[in-house]
């Protein structure tokens, strides 16, 4: 699913030195450096401190204060579950919380197998059919038990 690769610092120099003329660069060095290896490497958070002239500590600041950011090689799919107000109406967070217990992981956390990472989001635009969830970007209203147990069989066989 992803089409991330493997970690490069010449790369990396290359996607921040791309972004330097944006008025706060920080956070489109940090997506596309996401993009670009699946996650953003702990060598990244100084190569780009670096290169904002800003210190480690903000940088670490930034990229641990956005959900977005992952901090580690994401499984094969990615399940994202939306914790927001209108999902929370619906029932999401027991519905996630017995999930994440059955499958054995915790907010962020990627299976044994690396078959699924499973995140949290906070609205994606699907209010109306809350609770709602990414898989490897695909949108997915009226989430329930079931549904989440068959994408995790098929993320395992897949
Ligand atoms: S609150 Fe979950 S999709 Fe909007």
């Amino acid at each position: 699913m992803s089409g991330a690769v493997p970690w490069n610092e010449a790369r990396a120099q290359e996607i921040i030195d791309a972004h330097l003329g944006l008025e706060g660069p920080a956070l489109p060095i940090l997506h596309a450096i996401q993009e670009e290896f699946g996650y953003v490497p702990e060598a990244a958070v100084p190569q780009i401190a670096q290169s904002l002239n800003i210190s480690r500590a903000e940088m670490h600041g930034v990229v641990s204060f956005y959900h977005d950011f992952r901090r580690a090689p994401a499984g094969r799919h990615v399940l994202k579950l939306c914790r927001a107000e209108s999902c929370q109406s619906m029932g999401s967070e027991k519905i996630a919380k017995d999930f994440l217990e059955r499958v054995k992981l915790e907010w962020g956390g990627t299976a044994n197998d690396g078959s699924l990472t499973v995140e949290a989001v906070y609205c994606l635009g699907l209010c109306a059919h809350s609770p709602g969830a990414l898989y490897d970007n695909e949108p997915i209203g009226r989430v329930d038990a079931e549904m989440l147990d068959e994408l995790a069989a098929e993320a395992r066989n897949s």
